[in-house]
């Protein structure tokens, strides 16, 4: 697999570029299904289980409802986000909630990015408050991802806030100072609504957060931000997908061996 490539189709455009820039796709794809599918050896039966959001996890979603179908697996899941229930209920997972599972044995989710301490940039799917309301409530992290997602520091990724719409205007200014006035509404005139009825701000800080607890807590000072998408001491494993193969990647100050 060859993930070097991905700007040929869109410089020149002809056919051949434009195949190879489809086979970089596919081959992208592939990683994040390998990884989705390979988290699964973490999960036990009779676990009670968090559903992660996005493109990655829905592999995890999906060989879930296979073991169950197919192999006699036996778990309980909490969704984090709608289109990850509507997932799980068409392969028949049950699911519940929160308040009826107590804490949870496992969550397995995807990441935007993760860095060397396996701090997250979550929410680029706009899922991260009830994405960290279920990590929070879980005993184990373990994070889906393609090697597209490691950094050395986060930030590349623009940073995603949700914040609730009244006043966002004001919102977005008090944020716009922390980060320097980089600051976009996701969806721009037609605002992207969260499930919770809220609004994503998308900020732009560069690969230059070296302390995401610190900007987590300053961010969450703000009145009108509901939740960060910085993910710090809470994620306990990678399942990274490369080229060479699945690497898990244990953090070494984590609950999961
Ligand atoms: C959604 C998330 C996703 O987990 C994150 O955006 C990664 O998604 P993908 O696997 O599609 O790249 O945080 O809020």
């Amino acid at each position: 697999m060859n993930l070097t490539v991905i700007y040929v189709g869109i410089k020149h455009g002809n056919d051949h570029d434009r195949s190879s820039l489809r086979r970089v796709v596919s081959d992208v794809e592939a990683l994040k299904r390998e990884a989705g599918i390979a988290a699964c050896n973490f999960i036990k039966n009779g676990m009670k289980l968090g559903l992660g959001t996005g493109s990655t996890v829905r592999y995890t979603v999906i060989e879930i409802g296979r073991l169950m179908n197919e192999e006699g697996l036996s778990i309980v899941g909490v969704p984090t986000s709608e289109s990850t229930k509507e997932l799980a209920e068409s392969l028949g997972i049950p699911l519940i909630s929160l308040a009826d599972s107590g804490p949870l044995d496992l969550v397995i989710d995807g990441a935007d990015e993760f860095d060397t301490n396996f701090s997250l940039i979550k929410g680029g799917g706009g899922a991260l408050t009830r994405e960290k309301i279920v990590a929070q409530s879980s005993n184990g992290m373990v994070v889906v991802a393609d090697d597209t997602k490691q950094v050395e520091m986060l930030g590349a990724f623009d940073l995603p806030i949700e914040i609730i719409p009244f006043e966002w205007e004001r919102t977005a200014a008090r944020v716009s100072e922390i980060c320097s006035g980089k600051v976009s509404i996701r969806g721009g005139e037609n605002p992207f609504v969260t499930d919770n009825g809220g609004f994503i701000l998308d900020c732009s800080f560069g690969p230059t957060i070296d302390n995401p607890k610190d900007l987590e807590n300053s961010l969450l000072n703000i009145a009108g931000v509901v939740e960060v998408g910085l993910f710090v001491d809470i994620c306990d494993v990678v399942v990274m997908a490369s080229s060479g193969g699945i690497v898990t990647l244990v953090n070494p100050k984590g609950r999961l061996e």
